[in-house]
Parts: C-alpha cells; structure tokens; sequence
C-alpha cells in the first residue's frame, strides 16, 4: 500500500493518523522531536499491524532537522539505505503520502508575547511544511504519483491571531499546490479540523472548560474524514456537518464581524 511519513505522530491527530494508516497496510516513517515516545508507538503499530516503521526524530523548528526529513521525503527508492524498518536489501521505499500535521498553539498575544515562540510556531506550521512538501512534490511527481495532506484547520477563516495566518497560509498554499499539480497524478489535500480532543490545548495551557461538549470532534472521525478526502482528491476538507456548516457562516460573514469574534490564542 505505500510508505506514508507523518509529522507530529507521537499525539492527537498524528498519532490516530499512523494508526489508521498501519490498519490500512501502510507503511510509516513516524516524525516527531519525542524519541522515545516514538519509538514506543512504532513498536506498538509493527506489533499491531505488522507494517515497516521508521522512525525519524526531528525538531521541525530546526531548519537542519527538516532537512534530514526532507531528505528522506526525496528518496525514490534506488538510494542505498541500512537502517531500521528498510528494506532487506537496504533500499528506503520512497514516501507516496505525506502528512504534514506537527503544529501547536502559540497560546499569546501577539504584541507582548515572545517572539521566540512567534518563530518557532511559523517554522513548525509554515517553512517546515513548504520544504517538506517541495521535497515530497519533487520526487512524486517523477513518478507520477502520490498525495500530501497538510493539516490546516478552521481557524484559517477567523482573525485568531497568527496561529490563524499560519493555518490560513497553509490552506492558500495548499489550494495553489493542488492546482499546480493537475494531471502529475499527485494531489495535495488540506484538511481544517474544528476544535478536537487531542493533548494540543493542553500543551498550551488552554482553559476550554467553557465550550461545549457539541463543540469537539473525536480524531478517529476527523482523520477518517481526512483519508476518505485524500483519496478522493477532494483539496478541501473540512470533517463534519457541524464545522461545514460553520465554515460556511465564516466565509460568508462580514470580516467586521468575524474580527469581533474576539481573539483565539
Ligand atoms: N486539536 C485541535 O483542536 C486542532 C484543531 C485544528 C487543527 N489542529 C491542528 O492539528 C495538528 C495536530 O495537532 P493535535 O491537535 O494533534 O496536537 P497534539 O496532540 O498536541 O500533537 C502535536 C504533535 O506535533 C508534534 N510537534 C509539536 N511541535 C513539534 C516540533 N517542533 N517538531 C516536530 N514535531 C512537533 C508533537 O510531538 P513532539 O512533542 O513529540 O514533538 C505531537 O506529536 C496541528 O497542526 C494543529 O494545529 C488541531
């Protein structure tokens, strides 16, 4: 079925990613910067589904570490390999489906936050999914085939903060890939999930204790949705009635209004 390489597969989203994608009987290389971590769930998928896993840890932040990601993501599988979960010969399989997921919330202002963060968050949501996505792009379309999935998410249709103006450059960029890519038999899909339980509001110290329960959406349903769309070429994939429905709202509201929405940190 293919090798499909996964950023930010040791949680949320990544992680239910891998998992649907082993039961499909793909093959994975798992990035993410937790090692052991990822060495513990690439056991767990080589003994539950028996696929080839490997393992790639990498700070995405790291122009270097996305480097080694994206050198990987260029391998067309005549390349002499030798480490774990290659093949017998030692050759690496080249990637046929890309999941650009790793992200997380700034969790501050804008103007007295710390523009540390501020350039990790755009190194992790916006450079590192440009290079791995060219890298990725470049060697599927030598060879006719292949899909890349970045993760996006509603807020790309609010004014909430730079978060948004990441997921909403991943959205336009994702879009221009897709159009870019008619007829190479490769696709790019952007997935924009509303709110979903997974450890990402909780890394940020988010209080959500004031939204609803309808609010949420389980990441078996959104990854589901998302593969579904994938292999349907859909390029804009927005998982569940509800949060359909409320993208439509966005997109037709007066930005006057979206703006008084207030600000998602
Ligand atoms: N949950 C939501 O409500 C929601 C809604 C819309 C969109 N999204 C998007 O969905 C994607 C996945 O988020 P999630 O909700 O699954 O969050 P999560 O549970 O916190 O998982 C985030 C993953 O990203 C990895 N990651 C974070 N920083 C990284 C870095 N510098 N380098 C490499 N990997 C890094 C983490 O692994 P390590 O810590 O091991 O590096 C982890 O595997 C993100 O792009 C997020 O913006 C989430």
């Amino acid at each position: 079925m293919g090798t499909a390489l996964v950023t930010g597969a040791t949680a949320g989203l990544g992680l239910e990613f891998a998992w649907q994608l082993a039961t499909a009987r793909h093959d994975l290389v798992l990035v993410a910067r937790d090692e052991p971590r990822l060495e513990e769930v690439a056991a767990s998928l080589r003994a539950a589904a028996g696929v080839r896993v490997e393992v790639l840890r990498a700070d995405l932040s790291v122009p270097d570490d996305v480097e080694r990601v994206a050198q990987r993501l260029r391998v067309t599988g005549q390349e002499p390999g030798g480490e774990a979960g290659q093949e017998p010969g030692g050759a690496r399989r080249p990637v046929g489906l890309l999941v650009n997921n790793a992200g997380f919330a700034t969790s501050q202002h804008f103007v007295d936050g710390d523009l540390d963060v501020e350039l990790r968050a755009l190194d992790v949501m916006v450079r590192a999914v440009l290079v791995l996505s060219r890298a990725a792009a470049g060697q599927m379309v030598a060879r006719g085939r292949g899909a890349i999935l970045n993760v996006g998410s509603v807020a790309a249709l609010t004014a909430g903060g730079t978060y948004a103006a990441h997921k909403a450059w991943v959205r336009t960029f994702t879009e221009s890939l897709a159009a870019e890519l008619k007829g190479t038999g490769v696709t790019a899909t952007v997935v924009a999930p509303g709110f979903t339980h997974t450890e990402f509001h909780a890394r940020a110290a988010a209080d959500m204790s004031g939204l609803p329960e309808v609010a949420w959406l389980q990441a078996p349903r959104v990854v589901a949705e998302a593969l579904a769309d994938v292999r349907r070429g859909v390029v804009l994939s927005t998982p569940s009635l509800r949060y359909k429905a409320a993208s439509a709202l966005l997109r037709a509201a007066p930005r006057a209004a979206v703006r008084a929405m207030g600000h998602y940190r």
